[in-house]
């Protein structure tokens, strides 16, 4: 009996020490890459351990993600590249997707005005010009050092090969299978019934990506691709012409730089919202000390709602594509106007947020994604956010090139103050426009402190990538948490329409959400919530490296 106790004594103890541990991450010495797949964080180290940097390593990983992940990772989407050089120089890519030329305002209404709620989101006609191939291209031509055709060669050697079904893929699968079919008309390379530990091979993929190591880039603007896609798309009712393609290309930007207390901050600027979002929200809270308040608590919890609701809402109303829409960025951001904006909130009670609208700026003239981050042995820092916009986009797969084509049009103010996909409500400023670019959130950030690379950090999540971004640069540097930790921990979310505050299911205490209730805020905790999936390095003390890889997917740090 007394046995018996003795073990049920310890082995309580063991089981309270394992479950009070913190997550740790992957820790390595050098170079790390973390990305939604196994296969593509190693197919991007691969390239490390070879010689290559932080961007050839980008290349192949974005590559091998379009075949292993073929959710969001894509070669009919688009993303945002934010980098700092080892000099500390940085820069960012914007190979988002473009409206084609015959897109106009009103396409996606009906004859009395209403969205057509589907037609932005399925289908052909829900297609923008793709744009991560022009991206992958510009990132190797400006800033890579090995031949491009040595960082697509791991990616046609593994769509032959095959990739391995996790567990989360297959499930990801069945429950996309009716759409493919009513999509695409008939079973696709993907509507066999594939269970964990299947092999899927994507032999006309490994073709697609045989010509771009052979042709370049021009094969999927100009060649072969961009016949097939055109001539295919056609034949669906899409819209996207062989001059739409030509005309693509990816754009190098400034990005948004800005100070939160001691830490630098490079994030993406329009045409995503990301970068000034969380430079206002930032701004927002910097005077309360966060530090004070205890981490998910309900002040906290209060504090971050309140600058994300007046953000969200200056997004609706400013945010478009910087080539067609006059931003006042720097109105945006300017301290005086976040202290004034932030001068109606109360602790005792929640804003309504038809109480609040856009901000009135001094000056201002008339305006299923995934996340890699990687740093290499020479200390480049490189965070890429990229997206197909739902899962595997528009559901349009083209069986000759093997690949699915992106949903992004839908991430347009289809129909002034509609909401789309992510419930975002956008004003002019993100109407369709022929050329123009849709409004989004990706937030692919690096931070830096006293000049040194501290963190690379980005998610997916439509309207929550801004928000789960913040909380974990929050967490690191508010909270001394490490990387995977801050990754781990429970996230919330609000976005000013509709006005309620999501988080997570079982994250948060009873009392805190009663708290928040009492005080007038509206809580949505559905069952099935992931808020974003992050995937971050942190670089510690020491130099070391620290991936955080979202436990709430696939995600996989790889390293050396
Ligand atoms: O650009 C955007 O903001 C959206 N198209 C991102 C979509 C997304 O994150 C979907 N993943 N959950």
């Amino acid at each position: 009996m007394k046995r018996i106790l003795i073990v049920l004594i310890a082995s309580t103890l063991f089981l309270q020490c394992t479950y009070n541990k913190k997550p740790v991450g992957l820790i390595v010495d050098k170079a790390m890459v973390v990305s939604a797949r196994e296969e593509a964080s190693t197919i991007g180290i691969d390239i490390l351990k070879k010689g290559g940097n932080a961007f050839d390593a980008m290349v192949a990983t974005e590559f091998a993600l379009a075949v292993s992940y073929q959710f969001a990772g894509n070669l009919g989407g688009g993303g945002f590249m934010v980098y700092r050089t080892n000099k500390g120089e940085s820069g960012a890519l914007d190979f988002r997707e473009k409206a084609p030329m015959s897109a106009s305002r009103d396409m996606y209404l009906d004859s009395l005005g209403n969205a057509i709620s589907d037609k932005s989101k399925k289908g052909a006609l829900a297609i923008g010009i793709p744009g991560t191939v022009a991206g992958l291209f510009a990132t190797h031509k400006k800033l890579g050092t090995m031949p491009i055709a040595d960082l697509i060669q791991p990616s046609i050697d593994l769509a032959k090969k095959g990739i391995i079904v996790t567990e989360k893929q297959a499930k990801r699968l069945a429950k996309y299978q009716a759409e493919f079919r009513e999509v695409n008309g008939k079973d696709i390379v993907l509507s066999l019934e594939y269970k964990v530990g299947d092999t899927i091979k994507f032999l006309q993929l490994a073709k697609t990506l045989e010509r771009l190591s052979n042709v370049g880039v021009d094969d999927f603007y100009k060649g072969e691709t961009a016949n097939i896609l055109v001539r295919e798309l056609n034949k669906r009712g899409g819209n996207m012409t062989l001059e739409d393609l030509n005309r693509y290309e990816a754009k190098w930007r400034k990005p948004i730089t800005f100070k939160y207390k001691d830490l630098e901050i490079i994030s993406m600027t329009l045409p995503s919202s990301g970068g000034i979002c969380l430079a206002q929200i930032l701004k927002s809270i910097e005077p309360y000390q966060a530090k004070e308040l205890k981490h998910n608590s309900t002040k906290y919890i209060q504090l971050l709602t309140e600058a994300e609701r007046r953000s969200y809402a200056d997004r609706a109303h400013y945010l478009g594509d910087i080539d067609f829409v006059n931003t006042p960025i720097d109105s945006l951001t300017d301290d005086a106007y976040i202290t004034q904006r932030m001068g109606s909130f109360d602790w005792n009670k929640a804003t309504k947020s038809s109480d609040i609208s856009h901000g009135k700026l001094n000056g201002y003239e008339s305006n299923e994604t995934t996340h890699y981050s990687i740093v290499d042995s020479f200390g480049n820092a490189v965070s890429v956010t990229t997206t197909l916009n739902g899962g595997f986009g528009s559901k349009v797969f083209i069986d000759e090139l093997g690949f699915f084509l992106n949903n992004e049009m839908d991430d347009f103010s289809v129909k002034l103050g509609t909401p789309n996909m992510f419930g975002l409500v956008g004003a002019e400023a993100n109407s369709i426009r022929p050329e123009k670019r849709m409004l989004s959130s990706m937030t692919p950030t690096i931070v830096t402190e006293n000049g040194k690379l501290k963190m690379v950090v980005g998610s997916p999540g439509g309207s929550t990538i801004i928000t789960s971004v913040l909380q974990t640069i929050l967490n690191i540097t508010e909270f001394d948490m490490g990387m995977q930790e801050a990754v781990a921990e429970p996230r919330f979310h609000h976005q000013w329409l509709p006005d309620v505050v999501k988080m997570e299911p079982n994250g948060f205490d009873k009392e805190t959400i009663q708290a928040l209730k009492d005080l007038g805020y509206t809580i949505d905790i559905s069952n099935s919530i992931v808020i974003g999936k992050v995937n971050a390095i942190l670089v510690l003390e020491n130099g070391q490296l620290e991936g955080g890889a979202d436990p709430r997917g696939d995600e996989t740090a790889v390293g050396y």
